[in-house]
This record gives C-alpha cells, structure tokens and sequence, in this order.
C-alpha cells in the first residue's frame, strides 16, 4: 500500500511541473471503428452470417484502431488530463448503436489503463468508464441526417435536381445500369450506390475476394460516386440552410461548451467532451465548419477541437485526425480566419449556421400567393406569432441541450 502511495505523489507532481499548456478544453468527435458492412446487394455472395458478429458491428480491427486512437489521445494531452480516469475532466457521449458504443469502451481502455493502484483485478489492464447515449429515435445530437425536417427532405429533393447533380447521374448512367445489373438490385442511383462501395470495401479489408466484375476501375468509380454522395448530403446545394438545419445542432452544442470554458467564474470542470459516432456526424460537423475535404472519413477518424488561452485572449484549434499512419493530425482552419482562431470570431463567422428556431425553419416555406398566405406571412412579419413559435422548442431540443455544457 505504501508503495502505491508513493507512485501516487509522484504523478501527481509530475503533472503539475508539465502546467504550461495554455489548453482550456477539448471537444472530440470521432467515427466508430472497423465493421462488418451494414447491409448488403441482392447478388452477393457473403451473406450476414459470414460475419462474425452480423451486420454493422465492430471487429477485432475496430477495437484495435479505437485502442490506438485512445493511446494517442493520452499522449497528446497528457499534462492536460489527469493520468487516471477522474470523472469530473472528460464525459463519454455515444450515439446507441453496439459499434459506437463498442468504439467508445475500446478507445477509454487505450486512453485510461489502470495503474497497479487502480487495478480493481491484478494484472488486468483495464478499468471501467461511463459512456453515455440516448435512445436512437431521441437522439438530435449526434445521428445525422436528422429525418424529422421536412425542409432539409425539400432541400435535398432540389439538390438532386441540380445542375451538378443531373451531371453526375448523366455522365455515369451506363456505369451504373451496369452496377445495377450485376448487383441486382431494382435501382442504382448516384446516392444508392454508397452501401454497394461499402459492402465491397469492408469484404475486401477483411480478405474475401470479390466479384470478377469489380475491378480496380469499378471500385475507383464507385468511390467517386460514393464519397459524391456524402458531399451532397449536407453542402454542394444550399450547404448553409442544410447545416442550420442538421451539424448546426452539434456545433452550437460544442460552441457552448467553449464558452463556457472561457467563462472567467466557470466553475466547470470538465476538460473534455468526447463524441463517439459516424461518418455522417464528421460531415456534418465539417460541412456546417465549412472545412470537409470531400472524402467519407476513414473509421476511427477524429475530429479534434481545442480551446486555448493566451495572456488573458480565448482562441480555438482545429485538427483532424484521418490517417493513424500520419503522426500529425491535419490542422484545419475556418475560412477567414487564422488557424488560431479568437474564439469571439469563431462564433461570428459560424453564427450563420446555427439554427434559431429549428423546429420553425425545418417547416416547409409555403409561396404567399394568395390572400391567405400574405396575411399569415403579414402577421408573422409584424412578429404577433414569434413569442409563440420560440415556446413551441419540441422535447427533443431540449433533451439535446439539456446535456453537460
Ligand atoms: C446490438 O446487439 C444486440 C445484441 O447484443 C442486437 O440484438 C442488436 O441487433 C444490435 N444492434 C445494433 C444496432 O447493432
Ligand atoms: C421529396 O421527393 C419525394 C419523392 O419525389 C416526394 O415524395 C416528397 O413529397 C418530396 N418531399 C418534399 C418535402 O419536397
Ligand atoms: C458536367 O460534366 C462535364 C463532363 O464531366 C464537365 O466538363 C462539366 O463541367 C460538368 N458541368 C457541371 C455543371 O457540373
Ligand atoms: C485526410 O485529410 C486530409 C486533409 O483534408 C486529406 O488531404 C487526406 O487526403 C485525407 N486522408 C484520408 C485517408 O482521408
Ligand atoms: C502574450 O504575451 C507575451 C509576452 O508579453 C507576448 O510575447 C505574446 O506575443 C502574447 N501573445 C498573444 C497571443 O498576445
């Protein structure tokens, strides 16, 4: 016990000789780990029950990626965070599905490893940490698309109507009768062909030889069309409206927990806010930041935000982690602004697209072309509806922000 005691004080003491680090608080928001494809064509030849767990869960791979990211997170903020687990720094949000709460547990075993202390069974080199999630259908923070909005249905109804769009479909057409065809499948359209990609992909990481019709070229194609698929979901064709509608729930969540870690009587503790969730969430977040590459995040992809104070001024950081292999994550910049960016113009230059009243500009906008129409879009000018419209924030939202600041 006396030993133990010691360790104790000298980590402790080493922890505060390393306080030089200007960082306030970290936001990270990752994608699950390597799976199993979550659904697949007609025609293929692996079914669900040539994967070990099913559909859409977490492998052995997954795990170890998740591992690393966690080891490399301890590594990056150490001196930030307690060495040990303390359950005032950092707070677990997962959406609920077994691969990101799965990905969670794996990346806090790599983050937190018991020491000979904190061993609750000698020699085994894990401990227990809360992750936390809400039903899937409650969920407005972390599973996007959000479905409940109709505008966002209108908008991407417009998107495929696009010039851009009709292009894309146009100059693939003959590519993708022929992915229809051997796929059998009854349609293959520039967004449906996404779980074809990836079903291919997954089966191939994990060693079953596909298809002869899927050469190097076909994947190739369908990886452009793919990660096309991904653009379009929340940019290409009113990025901003889709943003204030969708990734603005998230990013106005994480600019309040900035703020509030800037706040000079804060009496918050918490250092780190981690989400643990999927591809789409990492483009919602970056489209809504105006800072997404184009390309579908790999698994176990991060993006990591970071508050920093300097000489009394706030400014924030941005970098994503994409490519384990690369040992610096890439760092991002909001357009206009410095890649250390006072946070005061952080939150002026994102201000656009954080929503005022979703639940109202999720409506769909009805043309004033009739009497009717222009009295109610009279009286909504002259503001006799607003206070209503603003008490009417549905259980969702407020569940959402009821979360830990
Ligand atoms: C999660 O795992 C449970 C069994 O533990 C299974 O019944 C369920 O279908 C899985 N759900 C998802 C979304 O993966
Ligand atoms: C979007 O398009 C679908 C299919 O064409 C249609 O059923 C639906 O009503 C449209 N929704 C909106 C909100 O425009
Ligand atoms: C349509 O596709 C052609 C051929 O790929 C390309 O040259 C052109 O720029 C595209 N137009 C639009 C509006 O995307
Ligand atoms: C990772 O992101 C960087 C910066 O956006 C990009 O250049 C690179 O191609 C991406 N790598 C992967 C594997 O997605
Ligand atoms: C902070 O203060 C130091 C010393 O006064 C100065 O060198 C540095 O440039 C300042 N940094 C900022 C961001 O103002």
């Amino acid at each position: 016990m006396d030993s133990c005691f010691l360790i104790v004080v000298f980590v402790f003491a080493f922890s505060l000789s390393n306080g030089e680090s200007t960082l306030k608080f970290v936001s990270v928001l990752y994608r699950h780990g390597d799976r199993s494809p979550t659904e697949t064509y007609p025609n293929d030849p692996y079914k669900e029950s040539d994967w070990p767990q099913g559909f859409g869960q977490l492998s052995k791979e997954g795990m170890k990626q998740h591992y690393e990211l966690g080891q490399f997170l301890m590594e990056r903020y150490k001196g930030f965070l307690s060495e040990s687990y303390n359950q005032h720094e950092i707070f677990i949000r997962s959406t609920d599905l077994n691969r990101t709460l799965m990905s969670a547990q794996a990346n806090l075993a790599g983050m937190f490893p018991p020491d000979r202390c904190e061993e609750f069974i000698p020699g085994l080199k894990w401990q227990p940490i809360p992750v936390h999630t809400v039903p899937e259908a409650m969920d407005c923070l972390l599973s996007f698309p959000l479905r409940d909005c109709p505008r966002y249905t209108q908008l991407m109804n417009e998107t495929e109507k696009s010039d851009i769009f009709q292009n894309m479909t146009k100059n693939n057409r003959e590519f993708l009768e022929m992915v229809r065809d051997k796929t059998g499948l009854d349609t293959a359209s520039v967004d449906s062909v996404w779980f074809v990609y990836d079903a291919l992909f997954c089966e191939k990481n994990h060693g079953k030889s596909l298809p002869d019709w899927v050469t190097p070229d076909v994947m190739e194609q369908l990886k452009v069309l793919k990660d096309f698929s991904y653009q379009i979901m929340f940019g290409v064709y009113a990025q901003k409206e889709k943003c204030r509608l969708q990734g603005g729930l998230l990013l106005n969540q994480i600019i309040q927990s900035l703020s509030a870690a800037a706040d000079p009587h804060t009496k918050q503790q918490l250092k780190m806010m981690v989400y643990s969730a999927h591809d789409t969430t990492i483009v919602a977040l970056q489209e809504a930041l105006n800072v997404f590459n184009g390309l579908q995040p790999p698994f176990a992809s991060c993006h990591l935000i970071e508050l920093h104070q300097e000489n009394g001024t706030f400014s924030v950081e941005m970098f994503y982690r994409n490519d384990s292999t690369v040992s610096e994550p890439y760092a991002e910049s909001l357009p206009g602004c410095s890649q250390r960016c006072p946070l005061e113009e952080f939150k002026r230059l994102t201000r656009d697209v954080i929503p005022q009243d979703r639940n109202k500009e999720c409506q769909i906008k009805k043309e004033a072309s009739d009497a009717e129409d222009v009295k109610s879009k009279l009286v909504r000018i002259l503001g006799r509806t607003r206070s209503k419209q603003v008490n009417e924030m549905s259980d969702c939202m407020q569940r959402c922000f009821s979360l830990p600041v």
